[in-house]
């Protein structure tokens, strides 16, 4: 999608687009504030979201990235993770680091295309953190898949 253009936003993202990645709420608020937001738009509508965070020395992390689901599988994800990783390095960033679901393999797949690195998994992280249980692709969500990529 050629007309898509994504850039940094001050303004208040759809809580919808965000739960699309991020189903807890109070995960939300803590990291929104905090992080640098990217939209997607198309024709001047928010069709995606973005949201970056320095969690530490020389490391940001994508904490949310969403498309919704009428545009997904069209390249706007991808666009959105070309951005991270240059906002990265612009920022004199080492590392940029995702973490997934184990029942995410479309976004495993995405951000290895990316360059991302699988690095260790994260047993049971949604059970400690998420009140409610997540069930994606019929399977329960877990674990959490620690992904990273060095510049
Ligand atoms: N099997 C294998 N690969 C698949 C796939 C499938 N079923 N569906 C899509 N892909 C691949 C595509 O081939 C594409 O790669 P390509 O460009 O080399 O062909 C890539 O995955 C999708 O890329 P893109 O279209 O840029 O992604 P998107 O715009 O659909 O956005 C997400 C990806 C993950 C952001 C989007 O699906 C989304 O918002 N999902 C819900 C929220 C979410 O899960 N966020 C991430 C939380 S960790």
């Amino acid at each position: 999608m050629t007309d898509v253009i994504i850039e940094q936003t001050k303004e208040v993202i759809p809580k919808d687009l965000l739960l699309l990645a991020d189903p807890s709420e109070e995960m939300i608020a803590e990291y929104i504030h905090a992080g640098t937001i990217f939209v997607a738009k198309l024709n001047s509508k928010i069709v995606g979201a973005l949201v970056v965070l320095n969690t530490r020395p020389k490391t940001m992390e994508i904490m949310n990235i969403s498309v919704y689901e009428k545009y997904q599988n069209k390249g706007i994800g991808k666009k959105l993770i070309n951005k991270a990783i240059n906002y990265a390095k612009e920022s004199k960033m080492k590392t940029l680091e995702i973490g997934t679901g184990n029942p995410g393999l479309v976004q495993m797949i995405l951000y290895q295309k990316c360059g991302f690195r699988i690095i260790g998994v994260e047993f049971d992280y949604f059970r400690k953190y998420y009140k409610e249980k997540i069930i994606e692709n019929g399977i329960e969500c877990r674990d959490m898949i620690r992904m990273k990529m060095e510049f």
